[in-house]
């Protein structure tokens, strides 16, 4: 596995969409990436999010990455770090390794697919190796209890599994299993200060939201748990939407302050960042469970139906693809393009004036056609929650294998270990 300059500036191309992973060339702070298309349709907590990693970006690093420009991200004449593409990758797809992960809250919508699901099956198809954290420590972070951990867990397993996640060449594994993983929390507290933590913009965003009188010591920690999700199993490459910018950024500073404190462990993970657009739900915003406008992955073809029909759209017949002025018609549009790969626009010209009703049923037929082969594996898997929850149990010794190791490292460089152990 490399940890050298190639994979702090990589730009993966993907045949359809895109992913970039940028790093200014003249030091590491993360660039602004642009993603047109999803620019109006950003909601202010990721605007807040975006504009966060403008300002820890000093004025030089703040240059565009057009995904549409796969290969040159850095300007010309730029000397400082390679830029890798997805040749790189698929040259030495066994040089690299990827965690991501997700809070086990609940099933999994349209949005997730788009935004991170498909890429993740498609580096898995190149053969990079893959961990998914099923997040349930960081569920706490906003509420008293979680909700069935254990359910929303294998939940999850079903709908990765759904999407073309393989567990013979994956690892899925849940947070709680790996006490390894977990003990990393220890020395990694101790390299990040409260101020630093204290600025970070995803966090206090969600302490603004989450409607609390209090804020949790794991609230406010929890992007150095994060940092041990990746760090355990030693990622260079963690897919990532643009709120998680503000977390890699910790994870990247443990990880250089840990090898300058104790010589070198870890690599410093890069970040990979979806293009495609932010999914619009059905009344126009993001798409999110918490927000009720969302498509679940697994909804039969009738819910898929009534939800598509109930989205928020306009009086106008004559359909445009206008995101800013028209983020309801524009997010159904979004949809369907997604699911035919084609433009939006393309899909507003062929409604032209048929109207709302028209624009409905061809994305009620674009998501359905799209999604049967996904959902007929997704209810055959369902029926055997058994092997759900064997998937996991083999993911979770997997996991505690890696992260013992890790931690035997971290304690011998650390000095912790004595002679007999
Ligand atoms: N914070 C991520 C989310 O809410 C989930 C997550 C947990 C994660 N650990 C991670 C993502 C490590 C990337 C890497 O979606």
């Amino acid at each position: 596995m490399t940890t050298g300059p190639s994979v702090r500036a990589a730009l993966l191309r993907f045949p359809q969409r895109s992913w970039t992973a940028a790093r200014c060339g003249r030091c590491h702070h993360l660039q602004e990436q642009t993603m047109t298309s999803s620019r109006t349709a950003r909601t202010t907590e990721s605007v807040r999010a975006a504009e966060s990693v403008r300002t820890v970006a000093p004025a030089h690093t703040v240059r565009a990455v057009r995904t549409a420009d796969p290969v040159r991200t850095a300007d010309p004449g730029d000397t400082g770090d390679r830029v890798s593409t997805i040749d790189t990758v698929r040259r030495h797809p066994e040089r690299h390794r990827v965690l991501t992960g997700d809070r086990p809250t609940g099933p999994l919508h349209l949005g997730h697919y788009f935004g991170t699901l498909q890429n993740r099956v498609r580096l898995q198809d190149l053969g990079v190796e893959l961990f998914l954290v099923v997040a349930d420590y960081q569920v706490l972070t906003d509420r008293d209890r979680a909700d069935r951990p254990a359910d929303y867990a294998e939940d999850l397993v079903l709908d990765y599994l759904a999407a073309g996640i393989d567990p013979q060449r994956a690892t899925v594994f849940t947070h709680s299993a790996v006490p390894a993983l977990n003990q990393l929390m220890l020395p990694f507290l101790s390299l990040v200060s409260v101020a630093e933590l204290g600025r970070n913009p995803t966090v206090k965003d969600e302490i603004a939201h989450a409607g609390r009188a209090t804020v949790s010591g794991l609230m406010f920690t929890y992007p150095v748990h994060q940092a041990a999700d990746i760090l355990f199993c030693k990622a260079d490459l963690v897919p990532v939407g643009q709120d998680q910018l503000p977390h890699l950024e910790t994870a990247r500073t443990v990880a250089r302050r840990f090898n300058e404190r104790y010589g070198q462990v870890f690599p410093e993970p890069a970040p990979l960042l979806s293009a495609s657009p932010l999914l619009l739900g059905t009344d126009g915003g993001k798409m999110s469970k918490s927000r009720g406008n969302a498509i679940p992955l697994g909804a039969d073809e009738d819910r898929t139906a009534r939800l598509v029909r109930s989205a928020t759209t306009d009086a106008d017949r004559h359909i445009t693809y206008d995101p800013q002025h028209r983020p309801g018609v524009a997010g159904l549009l979004q949809l369907a393009a997604l699911c035919q790969d084609r433009t939006p626009e393309e899909v507003a010209d062929e409604i032209g004036s048929g109207g709302a009703a028209a624009l409905k049923r061809l994305v009620t037929e674009a998501v359905n056609e799209y999604f049967r082969p996904v959902r007929r594996r997704r209810s055959e898997l369902a029926r055997d929650r058994g092997h759900l929850r064997k998937i996991l149990a083999a993911g979770n010794e997997h996991a505690n294998a890696v992260a013992d190791t890790t931690l035997r490292e971290v304690r011998t460089a650390m000095g912790t270990v004595t002679a007999a152990a």
